[in-house]
């Protein structure tokens, strides 16, 4: 899978995909990120890519043909599958989203700065607006990095069986049940006994059972 991303900070994006399972991703060709940097694609002086907002009003909006321009060139080299617009009022990521974003071969991200970008570029050229949250970040470039990350892990051959994502939270709309490691007993907390009994046919069971109590506890909403 091939992500580009545009962005006006594409510092801030070189060391999340860096590292651990997104680096192992990138070394196995499985996954290639690119950032662009949008300075490079704007006509106006000083590489300026943000400017007033008609009408008025606090904050800058990035202007439309840097923004064009970056795409167009881009385009012009990948047919891409979808070009996200990383924004606070897009649709909320969620594991069915990654699950699905993983399946394709070309993705393009943009991320926002200021007040937002044109509108116009909204309307033209973006085929998908996604929200990591209910809250405002600076930009779109750590909404990119958690998305290219939530999306990295699924891309098949990714994750081996050890870190498999089968058994993650949310893949089958449960949370993941409680996971312990050794030593068997710190001071005086141990681990349940029924994950020393080597009965897989019970620890199993028990990992359901566990998987269902915490979603009802913590995320009864996942379960409607
Ligand atoms: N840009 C700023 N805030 C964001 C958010 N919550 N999700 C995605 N992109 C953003």
């Amino acid at each position: 899978m091939k992500i580009d991303i545009i962005s006006v900070v594409p510092g801030l994006l070189e060391s999340p995909f860096a590292h651990s399972i997104m680096k192992r991703a990138r070394d196995k060709g499985l996954l290639e990120v690119t950032c662009y940097n949008l300075r490079d694609y704007t006509n106006y002086p000083r590489a300026q890519v943000d400017d007033y907002q008609f009408g008025g009003g606090a904050g800058m909006v990035m202007m439309i043909e840097p923004l064009v321009n970056a795409i167009e060139s881009l385009q012009a080299k990948t047919n891409y599958d979808e070009i996200i617009y990383l924004t606070p009022d897009g649709e909320r990521l969620n594991q069915k989203t990654a699950n699905q974003l993983s399946l394709k071969n070309n993705l393009l991200l943009i991320c926002g700065h200021y007040k937002g970008i044109d509108e116009r570029v909204r309307e033209h050229f973006i085929t998908k607006e996604i929200s990591i949250g209910d809250y405002v970040l600076s930009g779109g470039e750590l909404a990119a990095a958690v998305m290219v990350d939530a999306i990295g892990r699924l891309i098949p051959g990714v994750l081996n069986d050890e870190t498999s994502a089968l058994t993650d939270s949310f893949q089958d709309n449960l949370l993941a049940p409680p996971v312990y490691t050794r030593p068997e007993v710190f001071r005086d907390w141990k681990v349940p006994d029924i994950l020393l009994s080597g009965n897989h046919a019970k620890v199993e069971e028990w990992r359901q059972e566990q998987a269902l109590q915490r979603t009802k506890e913590r995320r009864p909403d996942l379960l409607d």
